[in-house]
């Protein structure tokens, strides 16, 4: 199931955060909004496991996808050096996307850091709806795909944790400040837990459509290990789900966190 793609673009997008195109007719083709690739950083045992990184958005026509990376530790700093034309050692797509909105509906998404790209592909492949996206970024210097996101979006509002650009503090700020005046019909939302556990506790209250992508730590991708396992609602009790499996997307009253 695992391919070795061939690289046909990289760029660095700001400090330690990079994109990278790869060739694909079958994820070109395939691949819908939410869904990652698991990827093989090296031969070795430096990043033995591979690395989960969500799809960013697919060219059906140049066969091609392409995702962002943010820099973290062993396995993303050896996927940044790589070139055009070497090769990356692929699984995917895989885990379940997010349900598209439906014509006419007010759609909000809500990202924070290396969450806002699986955010973007659903953006562009939802058509006939009005979309507003809350990013958050930790400074200015840490913005990425802001004309991409607004390309994309009828609006965009950004907020960086040190006030440096938009609105200073957490993207919950202007997202809570924007329902008290009109109400969206589906959320949906990606970034560090703190952030996606209050948009979902918000949404849930008030009884808004919410769907989570979860950043949990993968090992197989596939279902197989249990490195991914997360605790879901299940009738008044629990089961645990494998994040790479059922999810990474989960609806937000599912979820236990
Ligand atoms: C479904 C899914 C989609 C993702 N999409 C993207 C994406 O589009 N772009 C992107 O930059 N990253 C994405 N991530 C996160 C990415 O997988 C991790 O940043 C990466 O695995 C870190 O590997 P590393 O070897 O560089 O770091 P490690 O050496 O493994 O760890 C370095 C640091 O990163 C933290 N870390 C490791 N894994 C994760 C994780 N899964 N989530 C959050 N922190 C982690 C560790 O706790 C540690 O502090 C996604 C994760 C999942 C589960
Ligand atoms: S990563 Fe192995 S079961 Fe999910």
């Amino acid at each position: 199931m695992s391919n070795h793609l061939k690289i046909v673009e990289t760029k660095m997008l700001a400090e330690k955060i990079f994109l990278v195109r790869l060739k694909s007719e079958t994820i070109a083709k395939s691949a819908v909004p939410g869904q990652f690739i698991n990827i093989k950083c090296c031969d070795g045992l430096d990043a033995f496991l591979r690395r989960p990184i969500s799809i960013l958005r697919t060219d059906p026509y140049e066969g091609t996808f392409d995702f962002v990376f943010m820099v973290k530790g062993k396995g993303t700093d050896i996927l940044s050096r790589l070139k055009c034309d070497d090769f990356i050692d692929c699984m995917g797509p895989l885990g379940k996307g997010f349900t598209l909105p439906v014509k006419g509906e007010k759609v909000w998404v809500v990202g924070g850091g290396i969450g806002i790209f699986p955010l973007f592909f659903l953006l562009e492949r939802s058509t006939d709806v009005q979309k507003t996206s809350f990013l958050g970024f930790r400074a200015k210097d840490s913005i990425v795909l802001q004309n991409e996101f607004e390309r994309v979006s009828d609006k965009v509002i950004i907020t960086t944790d040190d006030g440096s650009y938009g609105i200073h503090g957490l993207v919950t700020k202007p997202f809570l400040e924007r329902l008290e005046r009109e109400k969206p019909d589906k959320v949906y939302t990606c970034g560090p837990m703190p952030m996606i556990k209050s948009i979902a506790e918000i949404c849930i209250e008030r009884g808004i459509f919410c769907e989570v992508s979860m950043e949990q730590r993968m090992g197989c991708g596939i279902g197989a290990c249990l490195v991914c396992a997360c605790k879901v609602k299940h009738g008044d009790d629990f089961e645990y789900e494998h994040v790479c499996k059922d999810g990474p997307v989960f609806p937000a009253e599912r979820l236990i966190f």
